[in-house]
């Protein structure tokens, strides 16, 4: 694809910074929302984080109902329900605070109105939707994509709607300080993943591959001190920004073999998302670096490497090096056989069934390419 020939939009608007969660009651007012469901998980409630959140919800004249029924990797069963709360509450506006999963269990229910029965039931055309990420990573707080899991089929499957791209998201580092380490960790290692995979995408443009760029560039600088520390503000602050552009840059790229992969191994093995991405990636790049050695090598100056003292495939391989040196210095060990990974080929025929992430991908990609990666990972 030619880089100059592109368009785009970014439809959420983003308010980020430090104490932005004080713009909330302003900005439900500018999305003229009145019977608000917030969408949000118990393990938020209790860390102390929807306090400050509901307290501003306490000033307005907002009638809101709270939905705390997310579990990680939302259902579809869970999605139901929230929809019947929506139902049962002639809720108008959705607000979702928390990580992948209450963001996604809520684009999920605006996705559930676009079917023209349900639609019938409220009272507006389209319900709003104001996202608060309290963690770094899924970036799910601008993406018009949404995953959801079939536990009956044990596999994720993804919706991708423009409509699904959030109205605004107030992206508040503050809210990620009590981040556990593990999560910041992983989370961060999906920031990458997706700035990654954007950049080298086949669909990747301009703009947003100077986004991506800055997005890995964040994650080299703040993940490190992020985990090492989580009182640190300013890398706090970096790994929020990573994960926003990370977001940006795949709702505009697309995504490529690590992510098509991690879904029906997350789907079958119950491995977080951020760690299957985390075990996958270095492998994933070092299949895919021969189809574009000049991004990867530019990866790698970013990662801090005089490439020039290499030839451009030595620079590429030293991309893969760099990550893994990260992944070692955050901590992260385990790899595919700490979860008792099997059926290589039926992983590898669902991670075929991800199209659109496939047409992404710098190479293509063949089952057996799939498994090799799978035992490397291994
Ligand atoms: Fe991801």
């Amino acid at each position: 694809m030619n880089s100059f020939d592109f368009e785009f939009q970014i439809k959420t608007k983003i308010k980020f910074g430090r104490n932005k969660i004080k713009e909330i009651n302003s900005t439900l007012h500018s999305l003229a929302a009145k019977n608000l469901m917030v969408v949000v998980d118990k393990g938020i409630i209790e860390a102390g984080i929807f306090s400050g959140i509901e307290k501003e919800l306490q000033n307005s004249n907002i009638n809101y109902v709270v939905y705390d029924k997310v579990k990680p990797d939302p259902t579809i069963e869970i999605v139901n329900s929230a929809v019947e709360c929506v139902l049962k509450n002639d809720i108008d506006s959705l607000l979702a605070v928390g990580g992948g999963s209450p963001i996604d269990t809520a684009k999920a229910v605006v996705a559930s109105f676009f079917d023209n029965d349900l639609k019938k039931e409220i009272s507006v055309d389209r319900l709003k939707l104001l996202t608060i990420p309290t963690t770094a990573g899924s970036g799910s707080e601008v993406t018009t994509a949404v995953v959801i899991t079939d536990q009956e089929n044990k596999k994720k499957f993804a919706l991708i709607d423009e409509n699904l791209a959030p109205d605004v998201a107030i992206v508040d580092p503050e809210l990620t300080k009590s981040l556990p380490t593990f999560l910041t960790a992983v989370g961060g290692m999906d920031a990458l993943s997706h700035n990654i995979e954007a950049y080298v995408s086949q669909d990747a443009v301009l703009p947003f591959e100077m986004i991506a760029t800055k997005g890995i560039e964040m994650v080299k600088d703040y993940l490190r001190p992020a985990v090492g520390n989580g009182n640190n503000m300013a890398a706090r602050e970096g790994m929020a920004l990573a994960s926003l552009f990370g977001g940006i840059a795949l709702t505009n790229c697309g995504l490529g073999l690590v992510h098509a992969i991690s879904h029906p191994l997350g789907g079958n093995f119950e491995i977080p998302h951020g760690l299957s991405n985390t075990i996958l990636l270095p492998y994933v790049m070092k299949f895919n670096l021969i189809a574009n050695p000049k991004k990867y090598a530019n990866i790698a100056r970013i990662f801090g490497i005089d490439i020039n003292q290499y030839t451009e495939m030595e620079a590429a391989y030293k991309a893969v090096e760099e990550v893994q040196k990260l992944i070692k210095d955050i901590g992260i060990t385990e790899s595919l056989r700490d979860f008792k990974v099997d059926k290589f080929e039926y992983i590898a025929e669902h991670a075929l069934e991800e199209r659109a992430m496939l047409k992404s991908n710098p190479r293509p990609v063949t089952k057996a390419n799939i498994i090799d990666i799978l035992k490397d990972a291994y």
